[in-house]
């Protein structure tokens, strides 16, 4: 499980991060650099970067950043060390076999064992299921109209009338109780101790898109209460960020994706062929969701319930998908109340015309919407009017803006130009279409100065390294003012002594993902700078504010009495005045003389 640091690096060599990325991602040439859509958050313009050079990404955008094990982790949702697997595979590496001393045992990474445990787990329902024992079960969902073949492909299983007869099995197979609490499969009570979070009900396993078991459903078999049972949140299960059904619809042929409310009808539509349905799973759908959606297509038909809530669902799912780049259409499923009751009662071809007719999401929201005005009353009329009228004022391009007015006009007995004057209207008055910053970016705004100086001295060395010579005069890694950044700089200074620069390298020194990410932004600032005359201020003014701040720091700090540590200060306010004089030129060679000269 744990490689040696010449093995990591040997994988990260011979996996080049922009083939790897350009494997999920879309990049273009621009500069030295690779731009693409950000895979980790929503947007419609390209702020996600690639360095050949420093073999690293950064998305200026959402501040997501590393080197190729790190885009792996986040894009595949995997350890390190699968990621190291992996990339490993990926070019043909063979790593050494796995050491399962007892330290490694012991440390091995939680997240695996409770994959591990969930794959056990779904074992021992899957058996049950099919042994004489889950003969309720099968009955059950043979019942619901599933094939054998359906309940094999979604792997379902059965919890049987006794309470803890999974964790006798998790227990015989020398599973320890610590981790078993972890895995969210367990109860805890003082009385009984642990015993089985599933019983008496069928077995929904829920998996990632790499088809690894995460979670479980349980469904009762008949009218109890709760209906279903899910697995809570833990280390590899996270609500926002999984669909079911996404393993398989993910190579579905399909150009949209289906998106439902649940397991089963999830189920019955790939049964009916529909392969290219998933669910939030009664959840309602978040943001994450929805840039996890556009990765796979550009459409989605939304096919949730037709009650109220179902309704409420999609009204709330529409707004997030479409920031997402993601259009939507909504698909009618009355009188039925779920594609699974709509398939068993009219069939596969009556449901692939209703996707064919699915409505369009802004027509929809305005036939909801018209549901709250008295149209028989003039006036209710004008009110809802207007409504719509500032709904389509609020669309972005003018050809959108046309084309519903039309869309309109054709549906409800108004001019085309009495519509387009209300809309021009409400566009004279001004929409607030514009939505606030959001919360990372305001935070990225009010970020203290001093960092993001110190941040873009770190960018500009290993962006020309020439700098080196003449900043490592001045710039000591100490007078960074974080400690991470005071360590990053230190490993940079080190790489350069040793003519071994590799900012990639330094990612894999950290192990928190926060950590990370920080380190990727430190070699990936950004300056509005074009020509090389304002690119050469603006790295001496840096220079001088980062040295500033240090000595700054370093007198609030200074103990009145330590005539060492005044020395020191007075010398390196000496020093200051020097830097004043610093001229920064990027033509090779040329720093040296500076420093001579200054
Ligand atoms: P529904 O109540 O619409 O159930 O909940 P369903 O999918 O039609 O299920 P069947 O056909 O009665 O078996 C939709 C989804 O909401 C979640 C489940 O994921 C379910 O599939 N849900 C519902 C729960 O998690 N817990 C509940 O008690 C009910
Ligand atoms: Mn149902």
């Amino acid at each position: 499980m744990y490689y040696s640091e010449d093995v990591i690096e040997e994988v990260r060599q011979q996996n080049d991060i922009v083939s790897v990325v350009s494997g999920y991602v879309k990049l273009q040439r621009r500069g030295s650099n690779y731009f693409g859509l950000c895979p980790f958050h929503n947007e419609k313009s390209p702020s996600f970067s690639v360095s050949p050079g420093k073999q690293m990404y950064y998305c200026f955008g959402c501040g997501a950043g590393g080197g190729v094990f790190q885009f792996i982790m986040e894009y595949e949702n995997y350890t390190f060390p699968e990621a190291v697997r992996f990339l490993a595979d990926r070019v043909g590496i063979s790593l050494p076999e796995e050491e399962y001393s007892e330290e490694a045992k012991r440390a091995r990474d939680l997240k695996s064992s409770v994959l591990e445990i969930n794959k056990m787990a779904a074992k021992f329902y899957y058996y049950q299921l099919r042994a004489p024992q889950g003969k309720r079960g099968m009955d059950y969902l043979r019942n619901r109209g599933l094939s054998d073949e359906t309940m094999k492909h979604f792997g379902l299983g059965y919890a049987g009338q006794d309470g803890s007869a999974l964790y006798r099995y998790l227990k015989k197979e020398g599973v320890s109780d610590t981790i078993l609490k972890d895995s969210g499969l367990m109860q805890v009570n003082e009385r009984q101790g642990m015993y089985d979070k599933f019983w008496n009900r069928v077995i929904f396993p829920i998996m990632d898109i790499n088809h690894r078991v995460i979670g479980f459903g349980g469904r009762v078999m008949g009218d109890g209460k709760p209906k279903y049972l899910n697995s809570p949140e833990t280390v590899v299960f996270d609500k926002s960020r999984n669909l079911y059904g996404l393993n398989f619809a993910r190579v579905s042929k399909e150009k949209t994706l289906l998106v439902c409310e649940g397991y089963m009808d999830v189920i019955s539509m790939h049964q009916a062929g529909f392969t290219n349905a998933v669910a939030s799973l009664g959840t309602a759908l978040t943001s994450r969701h929805a840039s996890i959606l556009k990765r796979y297509t550009d459409e989605v038909i939304l096919t949730y319930d037709s009650d109220e809530a179902g309704v409420k669902a999609a009204l709330r799912a529409i707004p997030l998908l479409k920031e997402a780049g993601v259009s939507t259409r909504v698909l009618h499923m009355d009188p039925y109340k779920d594609p699974d009751e709509f398939i068993k009662a009219l069939g596969t071809e009556e449901f692939r015309k209703r996707i064919d007719q699915a409505e369009n999401s802004f027509l929809f929201e305005l036939s909801v919407m018209e549901k709250s005005y008295d149209m028989k009353d003039p006036d209710g009329k004008t009110r809802f009017f207007q409504a719509v009228a500032g709904k389509i004022a609020g669309l972005e391009l003018e050809i959108e803006r046309e084309n519903y007015i039309e869309a309109v006009t054709g549906r409800y007995q108004i001019s085309y130009e009495g519509m387009r004057r209300m809309v021009l209207n409400h566009l004279m008055q001004g929409v607030p279409t514009r939505q606030a910053p959001r919360p990372l970016e305001r935070r990225v705004e009010k970020e203290d100065g001093m960092l993001k100086s110190q941040r873009l001295l770190l960018t500009w060395l290993t962006e020309y390294p020439e700098l080196y010579p003449i900043v490592s005069v001045y710039v000591h890694p100490e007078d960074f003012t974080d400690e991470l950044y005071c360590e990053v700089a230190s490993m940079l200074y080190d790489q350069f002594e040793k003519n071994e620069l590799n900012p990639a390298r330094i990612i894999n020194h950290f192990t928190e993902p926060e950590q990370q990410r920080t380190v990727a932004q430190i070699f990936n600032t950004e300056v509005p700078v074009d020509t090389v005359r304002e690119r050469e201020k603006a790295i001496a003014d840096t220079i001088r504010r980062v040295k500033k701040n240090a000595v700054e720091a370093k007198s609030a700090k200074l103990d009145p009495t330590d005539i060492q540590g005044l020395q020191d200060l007075i010398r390196a306010q000496k020093g200051l005045e020097d830097l004043s004089k610093l001229h920064i030129s990027l033509q090779q060679g040329q720093n040296k003389r500076d420093i001579k000269s200054r």
